[in-house]
């Protein structure tokens, strides 16, 4: 496949001629059908009961408005937005909140006697525990505040390279399916404490080998750093197998949820992990907010990873003592509305439901995943059961080409290498072309996409 987009998509932008979104009959009742509540989905990683039901208990039209952003056009099309595993779209109820915040009581928080200061701090400790609610965490102290997944994992790679819970010669292990911002820091720390980075390798199918990771556990390894959900294929990782494993060697785990929080019910009881983190805008919520849960135990040992106002107990110019997790991780004035927004996004989904959510995404990834594989030419990714993103490619089209097309046909699909070099790699390819989905899309875009994907090919052959 060439490695850059080819001219051959722009000459043909200005031949295409405007395509009108097809209203496409659905089944009666199809988006209406009740469904029995199951399990929580994620208990062993990936849901215990028959997903290939086709069945979806969320009506996404009446969804739809509550997110104003969808009801526009792109280049005098519909907007059908399917980047939602890069980041989500926000409903009324959280900008509310946030208009809310600076609307009557911003101000800072902690450190004020003052009326405002003590209901934005009261707000933001609520929000704290209804996330840790939301995550089934054993407290309200276990939930750090950071900025995203990419800062939550760049928190404890520092905090752990401070301590002195690891040696030169230890080892890491993270996996082929990670994105960069679960490799880099690790990377990174290894170079500075002399550590060996190992990685569990991907099989064909874009499902990790789970006999291979067993062989590279040993005593020297001191962290398992993996996704529950990969960004680039959607593939599960069982996350109970893989912290059950590393805990044998008495490992620590860090689960990487950016993917999974959108579609699952976490059980961080369940789990077995010491770390889980995910950002807000990839859950309904706003950007520039992200948790990081972290065992309570393991906090109060770890050494804060940045300084500044509210980690400390006390400040001497001889010696500084620190706070109390889940403040000694949280230096600084916090995205103070970004939170209390995170929480009102919580609320929105449960009030969807997280197993509808999930059951209303799975009906529309494996209807979408059906249409695609008759398309000629086309390699899809990752297992059938995937959660959220469908990745693929065409013989000898460049994704870059097609993307553009489609962002031309008012798609807003994501293309390249998804922060995921090493996977694409792995994989002889610079990139894919990625729909992800959302409660708010419809089976009416599903079909919408593969018609347009078919008149986009015809282009571009
Ligand atoms: C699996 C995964 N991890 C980490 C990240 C980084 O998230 P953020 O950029 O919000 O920090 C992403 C974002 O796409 C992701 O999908």
């Amino acid at each position: 496949m060439a490695d850059r987009p080819t001219a051959r998509s722009h000459q043909l932008l200005f031949l295409f001629t405007p395509l009108r979104l097809r209203k496409i009959p659905l089944p009666e009742g199809s988006n209406q059908i009740p469904i029995p509540r199951s399990e929580t989905p994620a208990l062993a990683g990936w849901p215990s009961r028959d997903y290939r039901r086709p069945v979806s208990a969320l009506d996404p039209y009446q969804i739809r408005s509550d997110f104003p952003i969808l009801n526009q056009e792109i280049n005098g099309k519909p907007l059908v937005y399917l980047d939602n595993a890069a980041t989500s779209q926000t409903p009324l109820c959280v900008l509310d909140s946030s208009r809310n915040y600076y609307e009557k009581i911003n101000s800072n928080i902690h450190r004020g006697v003052h009326r405002l200061s003590q209901a934005a701090t009261a707000a933001h400790e609520a929000a704290r525990e209804t996330i840790a609610k939301h995550l089934n965490a054993s407290r309200p102290e276990e939930i750090i505040f950071t900025s995203g997944t990419t800062d939550s994992v760049n928190l404890v790679a520092s905090a752990l390279g401070r301590s002195d819970l690891l040696k030169s010669r230890d080892e890491i292990i993270i996996s082929g399916l990670e994105h960069h911002s679960n490799t880099v820091p690790w990377q990174m720390l290894c170079e500075r404490l002399g550590i060996t980075l190992k990685i569990i390798p991907v099989l064909d199918d874009g499902t990790l080998d789970l006999e291979a990771y067993d062989k590279l556990l040993s005593e020297k390894t001191k962290l398992v750093s993996v996704n529950h959900v990969s960004n680039a294929f959607g593939t599960v990782n069982n996350v109970v197998h893989i912290c059950s494993q590393a805990k044998k060697f008495g490992a620590l785990t860090f689960i990487d949820g950016a993917q999974s929080i959108p579609h699952f019910s976490i059980d961080l009881q369940s789990f077995g992990c010491d770390f889980y983190a995910f950002s807000g805008h990839k859950v309904y919520g706003p950007t520039g907010i992200g948790i990081l849960f972290g065992k309570h135990d393991l906090l109060c040992e770890l050494p804060p990873s940045r300084g500044g106002g509210e980690m400390i107990k006390e400040v001497t110019f001889e010696k500084t003592t620190y706070n109390d997790p889940p403040f000694k991780f949280e230096a600084g004035t916090p995205n103070i509305d970004g939170g209390i927004a995170l929480a009102a996004a919580f609320d929105y989904v449960n009030n969807l439901g997280i197993t509808n959510i999930a059951d209303h995404e799975t009906l529309l990834i494996r209807r979408a995943a059906k249409i695609l594989e008759d398309l000629d030419g086309i390699t899809l990714y990752g297992p059938d059961d995937r959660a959220g993103a469908l990745s693929f490619n065409f013989e000898g089209i460049h994704h870059y080409d097609l993307g553009t097309l489609l962002d031309q046909m008012g798609f807003a699909l994501r293309t390249g290498h998804h922060c995921c070099q090493p996977l694409m790699a792995r994989f002889g390819m610079t990139g894919t072309l990625r729909a992800s989905f959302a409660a708010y899309n419809t089976l009416e875009e599903v079909e919408s996409l593969g018609k347009s994907l078919e008149k986009a090919l015809m282009m571009l052959r």
